[in-house]
């Protein structure tokens, strides 16, 4: 059983994540700033730990992540707060767990990404194209960490309820996936580290999630 951290562990994918592992026997710790947090995620199995990736420092937050076995991050400004928070969160936040998690001499890290092309053919708020160039310059800074490292990129996130079947390969159409099945993947990830060094797209499929994590296992 493994234990992993959860940056961003109170969002909407990681509360999902965190109930997941646990369910599965897991040890859960989701990373979060609101001290009401804190009940809602115990309520879900998980450990909560307290923190805020604006005030934390590599060696503060590699503190916090002593003993995991992996992160996941999936913290992000959800486009509020400018761009200015999109690079504090999504940038920044994201170098910062990485230096951290290096630190703490953790091999595995997994990264809840985008789809670079999400808005191909449509007009985008210069927000959203700021966005964009953050998740990829963050996936880059992953790529040259020399961690055990997965990228994910969902597609358009959704509420629907999960269906167990997605879509996962190294390069597929976009589309929609929901969050449950994004969390039921991140699982997956977390339960094969033979899945390794690869960046994964992900949108809703017709493959059991198990299956098409095990399909890039190389
Ligand atoms: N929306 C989409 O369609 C889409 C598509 C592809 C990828 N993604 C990416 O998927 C990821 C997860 O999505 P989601 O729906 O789970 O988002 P979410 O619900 O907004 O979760 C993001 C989490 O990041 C946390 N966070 C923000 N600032 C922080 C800080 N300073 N310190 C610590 N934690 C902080 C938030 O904490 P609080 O709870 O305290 O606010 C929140 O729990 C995001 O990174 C997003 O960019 C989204």
């Amino acid at each position: 059983m493994a234990t992993v951290f959860i940056v961003g562990g109170a969002g909407q994918v990681g509360r999902r994540l965190a109930q997941r592992l646990a369910a599965r026997g897991h040890a859960a710790r989701a990373l979060h700033r609101a001290p009401a947090q804190a009940a809602e995620l115990e309520v879900l199995g998980a450990t909560p730990v307290a923190g805020d990736l604006r005030q934390l420092d590599a060696a503060g937050l590699a503190a916090l992540l002593a003993g995991s076995d992996a992160v996941v991050f999936s913290a992000g400004a959800g486009g509020k707060g400018g761009p200015e928070l999109t690079d504090a969160i999504d940038g920044r936040g994201l170098e910062l767990a990485v230096a951290a998690t290096r630190q703490a001499g953790i091999r595995r890290f997994l990264l809840v990404s985008a789809f670079p092309e999400a808005a191909r053919g449509r007009h985008v708020s210069d927000t959203f194209e700021h966005y964009i160039a953050v998740k990829k310059r963050a996936d880059v800074h992953l790529v040259d960490s020399g961690l055990d490292w997965v990228i994910l990129r969902p597609g358009t996130l959704t509420d629907a309820p999960g269906t167990g079947r997605v879509r996962a390969g190294l390069a597929i159409p976009y589309g929609e996936v929901p969050r449950d099945d994004v969390a039921a993947t991140l699982l997956e990830l977390v339960e094969r580290p033979a899945v390794n060094r690869v960046i994964v797209e992900l949108t809703a499929g017709a493959t059991p999630v198990g299956e098409a994590v095990q399909a890039l296992a190389r």
